[in-house]
């Protein structure tokens, strides 16, 4: 597969990763998870992105491959580590994160810990940045990023603090695109985009229920109408995936499957590169005729 330097870091990247939240919170069992992060390696793939919150899946991760660890590189994030939504960005419970992360994952050293969406606020605060500071001072981890959307993750860009930026980045969710990837790019920061083929929300023939994680997608995809859609699902997802990773500036794209055959399916679609340039600038035209002002990046 091929391998992307992920900004001024020294990773050298795949474009295909592991997005680790779907196992943890759909609850795998841990044959199901072994299996998966196995296929996942083995079909070339080379990036394992995890959190503190995303129930089990650290667990699940440390346990299916920390006895391949040398063949990935490994990213978890902070400041949940109560759960989602109780949220924590004072220094000592931050590195008390990554301790146990550290414990879950059976690894000594992490090459990426990011804070995990904390808001514009607290990044100008400072501490909570110098945490993660400290981590990297101390050997627990070999770069320092941030994962979130929109005007925080402009800041987190601009403050140069960070190595990495985590950011939605789909045919769904193209605010990125203009207000943060360019800046990223000058800046040489390595790009990871999250939810990169959209949740496939698409293959809800009903619209979910207002609570959904993928609602806000399928009525956005409902309104884009883009013709690649009507494609039979497997084409339909290479290319949502072929655009994330024709964007300028994204060096990867987490997948999330709790299905172990997806890896190689996924890895398959990208063997066609890049999008042709007239398929990718007609899925922006659509985009910037049709999206609203209120669709901003998905958290
Ligand atoms: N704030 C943050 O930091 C944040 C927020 C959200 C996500 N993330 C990160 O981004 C990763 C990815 O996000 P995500 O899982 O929400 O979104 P995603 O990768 O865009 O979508 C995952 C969905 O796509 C489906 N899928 C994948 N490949 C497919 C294929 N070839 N055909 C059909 N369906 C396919 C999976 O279903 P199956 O199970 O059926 O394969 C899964 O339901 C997460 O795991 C996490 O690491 C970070």
């Amino acid at each position: 597969m091929e391998r992307r330097r992920l900004g001024r870091t020294a990773l050298e990247v795949t474009p295909l990763g592991f997005g680790g939240s779907e196992i943890g919170y759909e609850g795998v069992s841990q044959g199901v998870a072994t299996r998966l992060l196995n296929a996942a390696l083995d079909a070339g793939l080379n990036v394992v992105d995890t959190a503190e919150c995303y129930a089990d899946s650290e667990t699940l991760i440390g346990r299916a491959v920390s006895g391949r660890r040398r063949e990935f590189h490994l990213f978890t994030k902070v400041g949940h580590a109560d759960g989602w939504g109780r949220d924590d960005w004072r220094p000592a419970p931050i590195l008390k994160s990554i301790e146990r992360s550290l414990e879950r994952l059976r690894t000594d050293a992490l090459d990426l810990v990011q804070l995990h969406s904390c808001s514009e606020g607290v990044l100008k605060k400072g501490d909570a940045i110098a945490a993660l500071e400290t981590a990297r001072a101390r050997g627990l981890t070999r770069y320092i990023g941030y994962s979130g959307d929109g005007a925080a993750a402009r800041y987190a860009v601009e403050s140069g603090r960070f190595d990495t930026l985590q950011i939605s980045v789909s045919v769904a969710d193209q605010e990125a695109l203009d207000l943060v990837l360019p800046v990223a790019r000058e800046r040489g920061m390595g790009v990871i985009a999250k939810r990169p083929v959209a949740n496939v929300a698409w293959r809800s023939r009903s619209r979910p229920p207002a609570s959904a994680y993928h609602r806000t997608y399928w009525e956005r995809l409902r309104a884009l109408e883009y013709g690649f859609l009507a494609a039979p699902l497997d084409e339909a997802v290479a290319t949502a995936l072929r655009f994330t990773l024709s964007v300028p500036g994204v060096h990867t794209a987490i997948v999330g499957t709790t299905k172990p055959e997806r890896w190689k399916e996924n890895a398959a679609s990208l063997r066609a590169g890049r999008l042709p340039p007239a398929v990718f600038d007609c899925i922006r035209a659509r985009w910037r005729e049709i999206a609203e002002p209120s669709w901003d990046g998905q958290v």
